[in-house]
Formats: C-alpha cells, sequence, structure tokens
C-alpha cells in the first residue's frame, strides 16, 4: 500500500532534530525551534549568550547559521529543497529564520553524513596538508552563502599567528571572559551542553595553540603525534559586518567544516581572533580587504593512529524543539 506523503512540518521537525548536533560556540546550543504551521521558526536563546566574550552576539548568531545549515542539509538528504527566510521580521530580531520545505530535488545525504561524523578536533594535524582541490572546494561551499574564505599564506602566518597569540593574552587577563569559560566548562551533566575535559587537548608544542579551556580541569584528550605542519589556518569574511552577515558565516561554517569532513579532513575553528576587536580589525588589514573576519578555523588531515574525538554532548529535541 501506498505510505501517504508525510506533513511538510514532519520534515522540517527532523531537520531540528538533525541540527542539534551543529557547532556552537562553547557548545552553548543557543536557539530554540518552534514548529508552527508549514515552518520551522529558528530563534535566538539569549539566556545563552556569552556575555564576556561576545556582548554583540556575533557567535551567537554565527551559532544559529550553523543550526540553520544542519537543517537544510537534512532536508537536501530526504530530497528537499529549502525554504529560508533569514532574519524576517525586523520587530523581532531574535526570530533568526524561518525554514519550510521547498520543492522536491534528487536526495543527497553526503553532508548529512558528515553531519554525524563532524568534531571539532583540537588535537595537532598531520603533515599531509589538505589537497588544494579540497581547498576549492571549502571556497566554493563558502561562496555558496556568499562569504570569502581567504586562505592565510604562508607569508600572513607569522602576523596571523601572533594575532591569534595576542587575543589568547587580552582575554586571558579578561576577567569576564574568564568566568565564561568557567560557567561552560563546568555545566552540570544534565544540562547536555558546555565543552567538556575530553574534548580538550594539554598544550603541546605548536605555532598556534587552541583556545585555553583548561581553567576549572586538567585537559583530558591525547594530543597524540600531530605537528600541525600540514594545517592551513582560513578566514571566513562576509562584505557586511551586521546580524544577517553572522548568519550568513554560520551557514558558511557548517557547509565548510562539513564539506571538509565529507573529505576526511578534521578542524577546528579559532574565534578568539574575532572577538577582540583590536585584533579583529588587524586581521581585517592582514587579508587585505576581503571583508569583515567572521571567524577563522584551523584544518588539516587527522594523524590515523589517534582514532575519532568522542562526541560532545547535546540538548534533547523535547528541549530545544517546541512543537505546534
Ligand atoms: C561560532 C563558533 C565559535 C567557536 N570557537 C571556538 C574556538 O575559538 N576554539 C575552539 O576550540 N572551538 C571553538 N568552537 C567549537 C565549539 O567549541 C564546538 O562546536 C562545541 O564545543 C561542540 O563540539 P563539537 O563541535 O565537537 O560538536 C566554536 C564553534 C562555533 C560554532
Amino acid at each position: 500500500m501506498m505510505q501517504p506523503p508525510r506533513a511538510e512540518i514532519d520534515q522540517v521537525a527532523e531537520a531540528s532534530i538533525a541540527a542539534l548536533r551543529a557547532p556552537s560556540v562553547f557548545n552553548t546550543q543557543p536557539w530554540r525551534w518552534r514548529l508552527a504551521g508549514e515552518h520551522g521558526e529558528l530563534w535566538v536563546d539569549r539566556s545563552r549568550q556569552l556575555a564576556g566574550l561576545d556582548p554583540d552576539g556575533r557567535l551567537l548568531l554565527l551559532s544559529c547559521g550553523a543550526a540553520l545549515h544542519h537543517a537544510t542539509v537534512a532536508l537536501l538528504a530526504a530530497g528537499y529543497t529549502s525554504d529560508v527566510a533569514r532574519l524576517p521580521d525586523p520587530n523581532r530580531p531574535d526570530l533568526v529564520a524561518r525554514l519550510g520545505q521547498g520543492p522536491a530535488c534528487e536526495p543527497d545525504d553526503r553532508l548529512y553524513r558528515a553531519i554525524y561524523q563532524r568534531r571539532t578536533d583540537r588535537r595537532p594535524f598531520g603533515d599531509e596538508p589538505p589537497p588544494a582541490a579540497g581547498l576549492d572546494e571549502l571556497r566554493a561551499a563558502a561562496g555558496r552563502h556568499t562569504v570569502h574564505l581567504h586562505v592565510v599564506r604562508p607569508d600572513q602566518a607569522t602576523e596571523f599567528a601572533a594575532a591569534v597569540a595576542h587575543a589568547g593574552a587580552v582575554e586571558h587577563d579578561d576577567p569576564h571572559y574568564r568566568d565564561d569559560v568557567l560557567a561552560w566548562t563546568t555545566r552540570e551533566r544534565q544540562e547536555r551542553d558546555g565543552v567538556s575535559a575530553r574534548s580538550v587537548v594539554p598544550p603541546t608544542q605548536r605555532t598556534i595553540a587552541p583556545r585555553d579551556f583548561a581553567l576549572a580541569w586538567p585537559a583530558g584528550l591525547e594530543p597524540g603525534p600531530g605537528t600541525d605542519r600540514g594545517t592551513v589556518y582560513v578566514v571566513l569574511a562576509t562584505d557586511g559586518d551586521e546580524p544577517q552577515d553572522w548568519v550568513a558565516a554560520g551557514e558558511a561554517l557548517s557547509d565548510v567544516w562539513l564539506t571538509l569532513t565529507a573529505q576526511g579532513l578534521a578542524a577546528s575553528p579559532i574565534s578568539e581572533v574575532v572577538e577582540v576587536a583590536a585584533v579583529r580589525h588587524a586581521l581585517r588589514r592582514l587579508l587585505g580587504g576581503v571583508g569583515n573576519p567572521a571567524i577563522a578555523m584551523r584544518i588539516g588531515t587527522p594523524v590515523g593512529e589517534t582514532g575519532p574525538v568522542p562526541a560532545s554532548v547535546r540538548r534533547s529535541g523535547t528541549d530545544v524543539v517546541g512543537l505546534p
């Protein structure tokens, strides 16, 4: 017997569940879905904003953009295009997007499978650099969201490393920043959010160290034998520097990250460089006017023998998705 067609809202509901796995700053998962009529509404959850580190809500909206893109990837895997209205209501700026099911299309689950494989991998990567064709594909992934992916050139590497180190030093001395780190690395287990010691590596010899999360506990993830010699650093940059650009940058971050995961590469974001305004401006100059830096990433080949990073926790659908 033929199955009756699934209600459109069922597809969007399933997509909102897949979007639980989206990356977010400090694993704050700062969004909420409201399923209404034939659409799902994606809302910012301001109670999860990082007051010290992200007072403007840049990384908040980047995180929501990543969740939105994850949802569209799930719709595509089910054989539907997405009908998206971004920041559709100027009177309700916390409504990030209205997502509906668009016309049917050829199902494509390449990025959908990557949703469940993707991790923030803070370990040093291998000596083998990502292939040029792979980087072209990442540039195209960012470009789909009108975001530029700038690969830091060898002659810019020292200045880029200095920018990351300077941002880290400024934040290290900022009590508001430290409060954010402490709050989101000591969450109660049942909250199912925040960053845990299991996904953080202790310091090793490397030019660019990932953010130091280990204020409340010792890091618990083995760094392995990687050297970061083949690691490339990229900056995602937007033409404007407004909330809609931050949402687009989040969508691009998700698209780039899922694409590189499908290629067998690994990555971790470096957002310190945009959190400290002076460093963000310096980075903008370093990039020679390709746009406003929204976030940076390190991308490389995982070292074979180290195995995958453990999956980080997520809130449940019943906490994040409101049924009609
Ligand atoms: C906007 C944004 C900024 C982030 N900034 C950093 C960062 O500066 N350093 C870092 O190690 N991870 C960063 N992350 C990664 C998150 O900590 C990570 O996504 C979250 O803890 C969930 O873990 P998972 O990505 O392994 O699922 C960032 C993620 C997003 C979306």
